[in-house]
């Protein structure tokens, strides 16, 4: 990217999308969300919905301390998330609605869990786990697959006061182990395996090798979902049956702890531009109060909604979407196990006619994903149930934004392109459905009381049409408090570029009505099929394989994941790349990450292109694999991409000395 000039645009774009869907009258008139919401002052809105919304325990008395860049948000209020999630419903007579409905990836394997279930289900385990030692402040990792059992446990961890960080269950057990390392996690929940296209995920195996350099945890908890042989370790493993054996389901045999409001809720790990991942703090009132208004306005979400949020509880869309923000406002919601084609591409639809959900939620790449299988599987079930469609993850193409409301949304539906980070915990960028007139690949307008903005290099607004960076310049209650552990990288990633300002790490652009479109991240992280994964993570993968001198990683425009990854590889002792090679190199990230990192491409090269200092030229290297035709699938050395990055290496060297 080149500096610009005051006043200039940072990054050029050229998109031009004309089709537009204004709000239908009979949705306008019946919307959660009306235009006045956005005359809505920072503190009037966030005082109402934090009262309306969540039931305190004690009140808070100061809405907000922002000492930049550290915020604090209902200062002095006293609550509990799993209270507000779960007890409060069956106080008030809602014990009989349904929390879950949720259906295994084994046809015919479902459950329906009501709020007083639920309840029954958090208070056990929250007692099991007290059993165990865990107590307000012990941290917790969870490692498992999108079973009840999940939400089971982080509202259980909830109602104790004990941190927890959820791993997803396609990282392997070295990222597993990194992670429970860098919040000195003391327990372990797991489950014995998990399904995933009629295959079996082996989740204790993996823990087990990550216990192995997890030397903080003392004891794993094994809840049994497959019934497959697993290993158990006697002293440090056993089944969530014998924690549960005699456990009481009564709550107040296991009150919920009543929490300050910036106490501690989870940590969640994402990936920067380093190859350690980052734990980013989330606390307990902002988050709670950030994420169930979102949901209620966004999602237009009513009181006998039927809700799918059909991300991966692992990620934070998981945690925001399908657990807190769903649980908090009392909504009946749908928890898938598995993938879209199994055991046929139409198994979502089938899910969509049983529950008959008004509202789904997803990602681009699952959208493009049912767009190439084409639009006859979900032609054969009745999907007149849905009102409001959602993605999240990644710019959305046109192409699939007018698909996913052409083909699922009956060509009726609004379709909500909702912008927004682990970090910020809640949507910060989004149509509100009643009201935005929409576009297809625009998040449109920032949600009210956010001020989003896009500025040059120069940290000046950037005039409409241009692009530039995007940029938070005000708090918001979801947002993250810090870096679990490292305040100076917190400053540094997110504070340090201008003044008190948020850097998103994003590109956008704002268009004359004020809409925002998003270009993609403007650092080393990519992002395959909404999964963030920085380059340095999966090159020092690469490396520490014992057959790799060298390696650089880029990301390539992808039609389905959005971008794949490729990786040039210099082998040791001038060694040739071989098919096996390739293969195990794959293998390998697979297993030091996990498979979604494994690169989709690699190219053995000789050496690396590198400026006289020693750098690799990432961009040189970005732009190869953007303009060379690498193919869908892997390939192997190729002659003229090796040439070319030869060819433009000196050429580029040549002009750095000139
Ligand atoms: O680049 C943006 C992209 O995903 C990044 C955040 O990734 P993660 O923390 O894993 O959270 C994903 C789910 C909230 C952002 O920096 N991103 C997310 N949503 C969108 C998006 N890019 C464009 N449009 C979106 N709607």
């Amino acid at each position: 990217m080149k500096a610009t000039k005051a006043g200039e645009h940072a990054i050029e774009t050229m998109q031009v999308e004309e089709r537009r869907y204004a709000p239908s009258p009979e949705f306008r008139k019946q919307a959660n969300a009306q235009p006045d919401i956005y005359n809505r002052s920072l503190d009037d809105f966030w005082t109402k919905e934090a009262n309306e919304r969540i039931s305190w325990f004690e009140p808070w008395k100061q809405l907000l301390e922002w000492k930049p860049p550290y915020a604090k948000w209902f200062i002095g209020g006293k609550l509990n998330v799993c209270f507000n999630c779960v007890d409060r419903h069956v106080e008030k007579g809602h014990g009989g609605k349904v929390a879950y409905f949720w259906e295994g990836e084994p046809e015919n394997d479902r459950r329906q869990i009501t709020f007083a279930d639920l309840l029954q289900d958090v208070v056990r385990f929250a007692n099991g786990l007290k059993k165990l030692g865990v107590k307000k402040g012990t941290h917790v990792a969870i490692y498992m697959g999108m079973i009840p059992e999940l939400p089971v446990a982080m509202l259980a961890c909830t109602r104790i006061g004990a941190p927890f960080t959820v791993v997803f269950g396609g990282f392997s057990g070295e990222s597993l182990s990194g992670r429970m390392n860098d919040m000195s996690c003391e327990l372990l929940i797991t489950q014995d395996e998990g399904w995933r296209r009629g295959n079996r995920v082996p989740l204790k195996a993996n823990a087990d090798a990550a216990m192995e350099s997890s030397p903080t945890v003392m004891q794993c908890v094994v809840i049994k979902r497959t019934g497959g042989d697993v290993q158990m370790k006697q002293g440090r493993d056993l089944w969530a049956s014998e924690m549960l054996a005699g456990t009481s389901d009564d709550p107040k045999s296991c009150p919920c702890e009543p929490m300050d409001s910036e106490d501690l809720l989870y940590l969640l790990y994402t990936s920067g531009t380093t190859a350690k991942p980052k734990g980013i703090i989330h606390t307990t009132a902002g988050y709670l109060v950030g994420v169930a208004t979102t949901h209620h306005y966004i999602f237009d979400v009513k009181p006998d909604s039927v809700y799918w949020c059909a991300a991966d509880i692992g990620w934070v869309t998981g945690h925001s979407y399908i657990v807190f923000a769903h649980l908090a406002n009392g909504t009946t919601g749908i928890v898938y196990e598995g993938t879209p084609d199994f055991p046929d591409k139409d198994r979502w639809w089938k899910i969509v006619e049983r529950y008959k959900p008004d509202i789904l939620y997803t990602a681009p790449t699952t959208i493009r994903t049912h767009m190439k299988w084409g639009p006859e599987f979900a032609a054969k079930h009745d999907l007149s149930s849905l009102r409001v469609l959602g993605t999240v993850g990644e710019p959305i193409n046109p192409e699939a934004w007018v698909w996913y409301r052409e083909h699922i949304g009956a060509n009726r539906t609004p379709v909500v392109d909702t912008w927004w980070q682990t970090e910020t915990g809640m949507i910060l960028i989004t149509p509100l459905p009643g009201i935005t007139t929409l576009k297809p690949g625009s998040a449109t307008k920032p949600f009210p009381t956010i001020d989003a903005a896009v500025y040059n290099n120069a940290g000046e607004t950037v005039p409409p049409g241009g692009g530039g960076y995007l940029v938070i310049r005000q708090p918001w209650p979801a947002m993250l408090r810090g870096i679990f552990g490292d305040p100076k990288r917190y400053e540094e990633t997110y504070w340090s570029r201008w003044k008190n300002t948020y850097f998103v790490g994003d590109g956008a652009r704002i268009d004359e009505d004020g809409d925002f479109w998003l270009l993609g991240r403007v650092d080393d992280v990519m992002n395959v099929s909404g999964h963030r994964i920085s380059t340095i993570e999966v090159e020092s993968a690469l490396v520490s394989h014992p057959a790799v001198a060298e390696a650089a990683v880029a990301g390539r425009n992808d039609a389905q994941t959005g971008q794949a990854i490729v990786a040039f590889v210099t082998l040791k002792g001038g060694k040739e790349g071989s098919p096996s090679m390739l293969k195990e190199l794959r293998e390998h990230v697979g297993k030091v990450i996990g498979k979604f990192a494994a690169p989709s491409n690699v190219v053995f090269t000789p050496e690396l292109p590198k400026t006289r200092s020693g750098k690799i030229m990432r961009r040189l290297l970005r732009d190869v694999s953007e303009n060379r035709p690498l193919g869908d699938t892997t390939t192997l050395a190729d002659p003229t991409v090796v040439a070319e990055l030869a060819r433009r290496g000196k050429e580029e060297a040549g002009k750095e000395e000139s």
